[in-house]
């Protein structure tokens, strides 16, 4: 799989990153990790679990990719992958997945079994997996996005008859869908500076367990 080195990216072998990960008690991903600032922050107040920020997009990660590598952060790794198809060496992996503010596929992916997000979230979850999902859309901001995306009107209906039963299929409990405003919202993100710059946006938190 390719991970970043400082600001470039090579190829590491299935067996390394198991040698990489072996030691530590708990794997945590963030998906769609953009800059990696969550994770890099994370990894340094938690050093005996092993953290991973991906994303398909490796020009987003540099800044956290180049920190990790000069402050020598071994338990952190940035992989540059695509959500929509995990490597199988991440299967049955972690304890912990987040997926904050995610946007494009991702964001999609997130309510369409068809992108494979739902079905590679559960497929890397180990039993017990916590995954938590932030994000936020809107008619007044993101008319065009909504629209290209078929992204889904968000109601009480919606969730019942049909994101709880997609995720339920997929072994994934949905235990809880809350509607915050911004300043119920504390983690380190690029993306929430920028989407909080407007004071009516409200945000989403799915909270789930692999079953
Ligand atoms: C709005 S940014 C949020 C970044 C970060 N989580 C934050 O809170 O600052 C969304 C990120 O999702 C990534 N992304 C979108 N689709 C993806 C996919 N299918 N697989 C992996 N990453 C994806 C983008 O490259 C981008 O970095």
């Amino acid at each position: 799989m390719r991970i970043l080195k400082s600001s470039k990216e090579i190829e590491i072998t299935n067996e390394e990153f198991l040698s990489k990960i072996e030691n530590y008690s708990e794997c945590i991903i963030d998906l769609g990790t953009g800059q990696g600032g969550f994770v890099y922050f994370n990894a340094l107040d938690n050093k005996d679990k092993f953290y991973i920020g991906l994303d398909s997009c490796r020009e987003s990660m540099k800044k956290y990719g180049i920190k990790q590598y000069k402050n020598k952060i071994d338990n952190l790794m940035y992989v540059v992958m695509n959500a929509q198809n995990l490597n199988e060496v991440l299967y049955n992996k972690f304890s912990e997945i987040y997926i904050n503010l995610p946007w494009g596929s991702l964001l999609q992916g997130i309510f369409k079994e068809e992108l494979k997000i739902i079905e590679g979230i559960s497929k890397i979850s180990k039993p017990k997996c916590k995954i938590n999902i932030c994000f936020s859309y809107d008619e007044k901001f993101e008319k065009n996005e909504i629209e290209k995306r078929n992204l889904p009107e968000l109601n009480e209906s919606y969730f019942k008859e049909v994101l709880i039963p997609t995720y339920n299929k997929y072994k994934i409990e949905v235990e809880s869908i809350e509607y915050i405003s911004k300043d119920k919202l504390s983690f380190q993100s690029k993306w929430m500076k920028v989407l909080t710059e407007s004071k009516s946006r409200k945000f989403y938190v799915i909270v789930c367990e692999k079953k």
